[in-house]
């Protein structure tokens, strides 16, 4: 049930929560499966409703620093600052975690990922709940991530999902842990450049062994549309452009500029900027245009364009 987040769906989602129930929620970078983070057998349900392995840890989301407090046994200075200038908003913290939060939710690690919205109604929401939220983004695993409240609908009828519009950025928080050293564990919606004005030693963590970047296995995709993905590098968008006049059952993907070279009725445009094309790139991995295969125009890896390749490579079955 899609609801518009009035004082009585808020209310009820939040009396939902308190109860041990699951709900969907929107944030500024996507929407949010939430439960209680300090009850067990409720982000057993997260799990177990998105169909998620069990070692992939959930962000716990706060409305506050008291909250942060009650999750997290020390904030680094490295952390302050990026939570003093990103806070609210999308920026996840990797942190020492406290013995109440439960082992379900970090996967049994030492530390605990913990992030504050900026979108109102998710900030209304854990006000309303009194409790952090712990909170995946809301789809059913191995699909893209839901910008919308009806790809949560789509992925979980039956799930309360308050709606709150379009997500304003589309792409997921950045990941950020500081100790032993500061390193981007996921490219996020905050652009690394931006990170590293106030954490200059930043690294790009590096992808997990078994997952090499050019021909990612079937078995490790992840934002995966309903059929094959072709990512094209920028510099090979003439390939793009030949393949898809080639291939009458091409879909393809691509920033605006490219409408005049490929046929309009096969054509889904992502926009104009980066953030733009982050935007709305997930929805568009979604699209029903008909079609066999989809075919993507990369991104310049830089600013948020960097965030948007990282999504594309995971959900490619080919990167040419
Ligand atoms: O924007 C977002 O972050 C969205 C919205 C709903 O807030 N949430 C989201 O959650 O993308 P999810 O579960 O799809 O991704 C969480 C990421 C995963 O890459 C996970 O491995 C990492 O955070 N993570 C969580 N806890 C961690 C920890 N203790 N150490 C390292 N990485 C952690
Ligand atoms: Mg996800």
């Amino acid at each position: 049930m899609v609801r518009r987040p009035t004082p009585a769906a808020l209310a009820r989602a939040a009396a939902l929560l308190r109860k041990g129930e699951v709900v969907a929620f929107p944030t500024e970078t996507v929407y949010g499966l939430g439960a209680n983070a300090l009850d067990e057998e409720a982000v057993r349900k997260v799990f177990a409703l998105k169909g998620r392995p069990d070692d992939n840890p959930l962000i716990a989301h706060v409305a506050d620093r008291r909250m942060l407090a009650r999750l997290v046994t020390r904030v680094p200075p490295a952390a302050r600052a990026l939570a003093d200038r990103f806070w609210p908003g999308p920026l996840t913290l990797v942190l020492p975690k406290r013995p109440s939060v439960p082992d379900t939710v970090t996967a049994g690690l030492p530390t605990v990922a913990v992030r504050m919205p900026s979108h109102p109604v998710a900030l209304a929401l854990i006000r309303a709940a009194g409790v952090p939220l712990a909170a995946p983004s809301a789809n059913r695993s191995g699909r893209p991530s839901p910008t919308t409240a009806a790809h949560v609908a789509e992925d979980f009828p039956g799930l309360l999902v308050l709606d709150g519009g379009p997500c304003a950025h589309g792409l997921e928080s950045s990941v950020v842990a500081l100790e032993p050293r500061p390193r981007l564990l996921r490219p996020g919606a905050i652009p690394l450049e931006a990170l590293r004005e106030l954490v200059p030693d930043l690294t790009v963590a590096r992808r997990r062994a078994g997952q090499p970047v050019e021909s990612p296995g079937l078995k490790y995709r992840h934002y995966a549309p309903s059929r094959p993905l072709v990512l094209y590098r920028p510099s090979r968008v003439a390939a793009l452009i030949a393949d898809a006049a080639a291939d009458p059952h091409a879909v393809v993907l691509g920033p605006d500029v490219l409408a005049p070279h490929v046929p309009a009725h096969r054509f889904v445009p992502l926009g104009t900027t980066a953030e733009e094309i982050g935007r709305s790139l997930f929805a568009a991995l979604r699209t029903d245009r008909p079609g066999s295969v989809l075919l993507v125009l990369g991104l310049r890896r830089s600013g948020v364009g960097r965030t948007v390749m990282d999504r594309l490579e995971r959900a490619a079955t080919r990167v040419v």
